[in-house]
């Protein structure tokens, strides 16, 4: 697809249910191209995007009851856009308040969590609305569960719930399809293309839910499932060859994926007109630097600057303990020492005025949504490559700006980005400084690169390193009493993180097998001059986050 081409798309209104991005990202799973725009969203403003080819809307859920006093609710023209409409749960409410029905406001008797719908019996019978169900079949494991065992019945679903109010008057020419124990009005549909549901199909408790979700995006919304990883990259170097023209643009990578695979889409698509810039703060891990270089140069050709710059980091980061000060000197000698380097370049082979970067879709919703934490108090400062400040005057280029993380790996290795690189873990921009309690010196983070290097090492032997969001090694300030043969000593406590997390907002401790962890720790001890003693963390995220600093 071209770049002046209308790409199909279904539009998500957030109403503020915690799922709504979930809903994004189930549509995309299905190869449909979706955006989660705020519920004030209006059609006109929609349809002023030359680039969309809107298929379909899905409210989402909400916190709010449609009778509150500030209740959202969404443009009438959406309604009336003769476009299909799949409300779930408040946009349910909605979809029948804004219709002509009614919503009755909850006495009591609430659904959280999971229940069973029963498909009416003869809802199949009108096709015409039945499309959110038809070849919808429970699995065997399900059947025995749901039905008595043998007994051929009405077609009932698990499904997740989480709602007060439920529709007690429909709008006209809808159908009721579904039910619960509880609510007799568990899925409505019209045949002019609206659905209400009033369970989340969008999450995993509800096994059938993707299939339902598929059948409002090809059955009822008639969209192409064509938002595949290839067609994702044509665009997007045809949008970046359109909006860097024969300018120069640099990236900063920072061995994470999300720069790596900014900077392959932006070389695909402008060749030597990209140069790559790689800062080692000294903060790195053992041999971060090495296969950046290797990568990038020898395997991917790529043009790539890598500046050694530990002298100087180390120099200004001696005798500070501050994890906030570590990150604010980190954060700014980064940003000096990269310009340094963008005009060196300039020097050499002219003007660079585009500078690419790995933002990615999450971040581009959290800056415009409605239910960011914006109110929320600062808790670290995150510094890292893609927060390099506006008035570096350079104007942007972010190829990432409408992708998921799992989108970018999928495009990442579409790109031949290594396998390994493609599934790394997050890194933090300071690095090695914030796993460093205390003062960072080059003897300390000696010992923590070895340290990493074999909990890294243990945790990818025992198969487990993709199961984790994140696992690492810090080097604590604590010396302890230890025995080596006949020796006292005297040294450094190491503590092992390992965690597992969707988004890293909040995370669960990992919990790794006894003999792992004790090849680990046996293996620290023994092998790292310095270490003599190992913890392992157990705290979830919150209270604990997950870097120690
Ligand atoms: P916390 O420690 O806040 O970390 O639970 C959440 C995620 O963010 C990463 N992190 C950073 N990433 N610059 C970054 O690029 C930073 O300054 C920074 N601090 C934390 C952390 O590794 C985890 O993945």
């Amino acid at each position: 697809m071209h770049s002046s081409e209308r790409r199909q798309a279904i539009i998500v209104l957030d109403f503020g249910s915690q799922y709504s991005r979930l809903i994004t990202r189930r549509v995309r799973e299905c190869q449909v191209y979706s955006e989660l725009v705020p519920a004030s969203t209006t059609l006109a403003q929609l349809q002023s995007n030359p680039h969309l080819d809107i298929k379909g809307f899905i409210l989402s859920g909400g916190p709010s009851s449609v009778y509150d006093e500030h209740a959202p609710s969404c443009d009438p023209a959406i309604l009336n856009s003769g476009l299909p409409v799949l409300g779930i749960c408040y946009g349910m409410h909605l979809l029948a308040k804004q219709l002509g029905g009614h919503v009755a406001q909850s006495h009591g008797s609430r659904e959280y969590g999971p229940a069973t719908i029963e498909v009416l019996a003869d809802a199949a019978t009108h096709l015409e609305t039945y499309h959110i169900f038809e070849g919808i079949t429970i699995s065997p494991a399900q059947t025995e569960q749901l039905n008595k065992q043998g007994e051929s019945g009405p077609l009932r679903l698990p499904v997740w719930m989480s709602h007060g109010d439920s529709v007690d008057e429909l709008p006209e020419s809808f159908r009721v399809l579904a039910c619960t124990e509880s609510n007799p009005v568990a899925a409505i549909a019209s045949p002019r293309g609206f659905v209400g549901l009033q369970f989340h199909p969008e999450v995993t408790h509800t096994p059938q839910g993707k299939e339902i979700i598929r059948n409002f995006l090809f059955r009822i919304c008639d969209c192409k499932p064509d938002w595949t990883p290839n067609a994702v990259i044509e665009e997007t170097i045809e949008q970046i060859r359109e909006r860097v023209g024969n300018e120069r643009v640099l990236c900063a990578l920072s061995g994470g994926v999300d720069s790596a695979v900014a900077a392959l889409l932006v070389h695909r698509a402008i060749g030597d007109q990209l140069t790559c810039v790689f800062v080692d703060t000294g903060c790195m891990r053992a041999g971060e630097r090495e296969q950046v270089v290797e990568t990038f140069s020898s395997h991917l050709h790529i043009p790539l600057v890598a500046v050694d710059a530990h002298e100087r980091f180390l120099g200004r980061l001696a005798n500070v303990i501050d994890p906030e000060q570590k990150r604010k000197i980190i954060g700014e000698e980064f940003i000096r020492v990269f310009e340094e380097e963008a005009s060196h370049l300039a020097k050499e082979k002219g003007l660079i005025t585009f500078l690419a970067q790995g933002t990615l879709y999450p971040d581009v919703i959290e800056s415009t949504s409605h239910d960011t934490a914006s109110t929320a108090t600062k808790i670290k400062t995150h510094h890292n490559v893609g927060g390099l400040p506006e008035d570096l005057s350079f104007k942007l280029v972010e190829p990432l700006r409408t992708l998921f993380k799992d989108e970018v790996r999928e495009i990442g290795l579409a790109l031949g980005l290594p396998e390994e690189w493609v599934w790394r873990h997050p890194f933090p921009g300071p690095g090695l400084a914030i796993r460093i309690i205390g003062e960072v010196t080059e003897p300390r983070l000696e010992i923590l690169r070895a340290a990493d290097t074999i909990v890294i090492e243990e945790i990818r032997r025992a198969g487990l390193y993709r199961t984790l969001g994140q696992v690492f090694a810090v080097l604590t300030p604590i010396q302890s009493v230890g025995v080596m043969g006949d020796f006292r000593t005297y040294a450094n406590v190491v503590a092992v993180r390992a965690v597992t997390t969707g988004d890293f907002m909040t995370a669960d401790w990992a919990r790794l097998p006894y003999d792992l962890l004790g090849r680990i720790a046996n293996r620290l001890v023994n092998e790292v001059q310095g270490i003599n003693r190992v913890v392992y963390d157990i705290t979830s995220k919150p209270p604990a986050t997950i870097e120690w600093e």
